[in-house]
């Protein structure tokens, strides 16, 4: 007999073949959630964390294609019967120091917006309607320190995230009392994406004082914290181990 606090309710996880996104999956399944793993090409790392978590499932989809990011939320709920917790997770970068301004060329910036706004927002749309119909509809943006302070990979990212973030606060202020919208903010996670990063994870240890870089549970854990409390919207939450306050 299921137990958990989600059960009965369907998650979608976006970017969720690693890093964050996984142990969010993994942390909602246990928590009684289905879960629909997703990312645009590790179509093997999706599909065999999907066949680890009860009534799972994987589907491929490019969240910056609008087709693919309608066809990933169909999808999700012709398999599953409902949508209930959209966990906006996918996102991209390219590491450019930030003096190095000419290197920040227009194809970055579409392709990074592309991807951790438009695609964000194209799932996002496709979903509520859903979620509306869940009757407690719940959205989670994966945004970054980096979107709130002078840090982070290249500055078309760290923009990227500031959008994010103020679009977390918009669509709450659009969306409730249907569906609640909030975001966590992370500092330097251990992910694939920042494997050799040791640089930053040094400077991160030295100056956080939390006095380490996060995992991708720790993140995770604040992610499932706001999809379960009920009486917040229009939240972003830092998630840096303090990092924010040196
Ligand atoms: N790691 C950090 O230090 C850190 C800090 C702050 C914020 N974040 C944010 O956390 C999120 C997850 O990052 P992570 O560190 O966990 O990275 P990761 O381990 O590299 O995971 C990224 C996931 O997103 C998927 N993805 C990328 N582009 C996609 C697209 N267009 N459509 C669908 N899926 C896509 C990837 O799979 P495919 O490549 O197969 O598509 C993968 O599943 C990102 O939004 C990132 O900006 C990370």
């Amino acid at each position: 007999m299921a137990t958990g606090r989600f059960d009965g309710q369907v998650a979608l996880v976006t970017g969720s073949s690693s890093g964050i996104g996984a142990a969010t999956a993994r942390m909602l399944a246990d928590a009684g959630a289905t879960v629909v793993v997703n990312s645009s090409s590790s179509v093997d790392a999706g599909t065999a964390l999907a066949a680890e978590l009860p009534g799972a499932s994987y589907i491929r989809g490019d969240i910056a294609d609008g087709d693919e990011a309608e066809a990933l939320v169909a999808t999700t709920v012709e398999r599953h019967g409902r949508l209930d917790i959209l966990v906006n997770n996918a996102g991209t970068t390219a590491v450019i120091p930030h003096p190095d301004l000419t290197a920040a060329t227009a194809d970055v910036w579409r392709r990074i917006f592309g991807v951790n706004v438009i695609g964000t927002w194209q799932v996002t749309v496709a979903a509520v309607p859903h979620l509306k119909s869940s009757g407690d509809g719940r959205i989670v943006n994966v945004s970054s320190l980096a979107g709130h302070r002078a840090v982070g990979s290249s500055i078309p990212y760290a923009a990227s995230k500031a959008a994010l973030s103020h679009m977390t606060v918009l669509l709450a202020n659009v969306l409730g009392p249907e569906i609640r919208v909030n975001a966590v903010a992370p500092g330097l996670v251990d992910t694939p994406w920042t494997s050799d990063w040791d640089d930053v994870r040094a400077f991160v240890k030295a100056q956080a004082p939390l006095e380490r870089s996060g995992t991708p549970q720790d993140i995770a854990e604040v992610i499932v914290a706001l999809v379960g409390a009920r009486y917040v919207t229009g939240e972003v939450v830092l998630v840096d181990g303090g990092l924010h306050l040196r």
